[in-house]
């Protein structure tokens, strides 16, 4: 599909809640079919990622259905079994993987976990290197990727204090799923702390944590009602369309506002930007608030804080498309990690800038872009759905229309994002792609 985005007449206007958090989503399905008992899920993001976390859940023996808006999950109180061949299958989602393949050492049976183009080509060393040191026995293919095959251990897996070289939640989740059947204790230490909503929503379903990120191994997991927040990383892409178009003023509400996700809002005022959270909620397992946000004039380019990346590592595609049309250069270091998620983030975006007529020069780990005036022209997103929404967001303020190529990608986190964005006033239109 190709989406067309041009400047709209008028400022962006509205409100609304965007769809529910994805990592939390991920998680709440998979810690559901582990524990004991119905949870009940409200505000669950169904995008193509997380329908298949759901798919291989029920695949492992959840009862998975739908009732007034939630999604009830009866869990196997740990007691897995694969109803299929071993297959499952999780089209584009790194997180599917990478956290069911940590449940999935510690079972009794074979399993085989693979993707689509995208994600067989995306790197799973990363996971394979602590769960093999746990005693499992992972096979990727040669070049260190999915497909995954997995077999039972003999002598069963062992906790392990894993010392990761990368923030990421997904390395850190899932080495902590599968300590939950290993014996002993598992803990992980990051370079910077990642998103912690693992840590966060375990004791949610009953599980005492020895510390800030260890489990205890044969923990049991208890059923619970879990409410997912509004998932930052695609309120995001509106928040930024209104810092841009003259004359907007939006307000997102409930959004989840996880200190480990909130990088970008603080760019975003390091921009020059008007935002102001609102009716923030602290209390319950992942704080929330309402985020308002009234044009403010052109933005000002920034040095993002290196310290700040894995907080916004999501988000920095849509940086570098606001940096395009920011005042001076702005500068993004520290963040190589950029270069193995669903794209390359760093040369996909480098290459439609550069369509746009924007000057950049790429880094190894980062980006300089110098914002000025921004054409239009067609960019291909490479299957990747954070690069679309992101030109998607500039073409409201290029001097002609951008037409962005596999945007169809857009579904794998946020289906809805045309219909939200054309709710504000944005006038985006798709096209089949020839
Ligand atoms: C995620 C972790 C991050 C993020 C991804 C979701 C998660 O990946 O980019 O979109 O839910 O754990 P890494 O763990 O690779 O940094």
């Amino acid at each position: 599909m190709i989406l067309i985005s041009q400047p709209p007449k008028t400022g962006l206007r509205g409100e609304f809640s965007p769809p529910g958090d994805k990592s939390m989503s991920h998680r709440a399905l998979i810690f559901s079919s582990l524990a004991e008992g119905c949870s009940e899920l409200s505000g669950l993001l169904e995008s193509e990622d997380t329908l298949a976390t759901l798919k291989a859940c029920e695949q492992l023996g959840a009862l998975v259905e739908r009732k007034d808006g939630k999604v009830l999950v009866t869990g196997t109180a740990g007691e897995l079994r694969l109803s299929n061949d071993g297959e499952l299958e999780m089209g584009n989602s790194g997180t599917a993987m990478r956290l069911l393949a940590g449940v999935l050492a510690g079972q009794p049976f074979a399993s085989r976990l693979s993707g689509d183009a995208s994600l067989n080509g995306r790197p799973m060393g990363r996971i394979v290197e602590p769960l093999r040191q746990m005693g499992a026995i992972v096979q990727p293919t040669e070049t260190g990727t999915a497909p995954l095959n997995i077999s039972p251990s003999a002598g069963g897996l062992q906790g392990i204090d894993y010392v990761s070289p990368v923030a990421s939640a997904q390395i850190k989740s899932c080495v902590l799923l599968a300590g939950l059947f290993a014996s002993g204790t598992t803990s992980v230490t990051e370079p910077r702390l990642s998103r912690d909503h693992t840590e966060r929503m375990l004791p949610c379903f009953g599980v005492v944590l020895p510390n800030a990120c260890s489990v205890t191994g044969g923990s049991r997991l208890k059923a619970t009602n879990f409410e997912v927040p509004a998932d930052i990383s695609s309120a995001v892409f509106s928040l930024g369309a209104a810092a841009l178009v003259a004359d907007s003023e939006i307000r997102l509400t409930q959004v989840g506002l996880n200190p480990t996700r909130d990088g970008f809002v603080h760019c975003l005022r390091d921009m020059g930007a008007d935002v102001e959270v609102k009716n923030s909620f602290e209390d319950a397992a992942e704080p929330t608030g309402d985020i308002h946000l009234r044009f403010n004039g052109r933005l000002s380019a920034i040095d993002v804080p290196v310290e700040r990346v894995p907080d916004m590592i999501d988000e920095l595609p849509l940086l570098m498309a606001l940096a395009a049309t920011a005042s001076g250069i702005t500068r993004i270091r520290g963040a190589a990690e950029l270069r193995v998620k669903e794209s390359d983030r760093i040369a996909v975006m480098a290459a439609g800038l550069q369509k746009l007529g924007v000057t950049v020069s790429e880094y190894p780990d980062g980006i300089d872009i110098t914002g000025g005036d921004v054409c239009g022209g067609e960019v291909e997103s490479a299957g990747d759905h954070r690069c679309a929404m992101s030109f998607a967001v500039l073409g409201l303020v290029a001097s002609s229309a951008i037409r962005i190529r596999s945007a169809e990608y857009i579904a794998t986190s946020y289906p809805g994002f045309v219909d939200d964005m054309n709710g504000l006033g944005a006038g985006l239109r798709k096209e089949e792609q020839a």
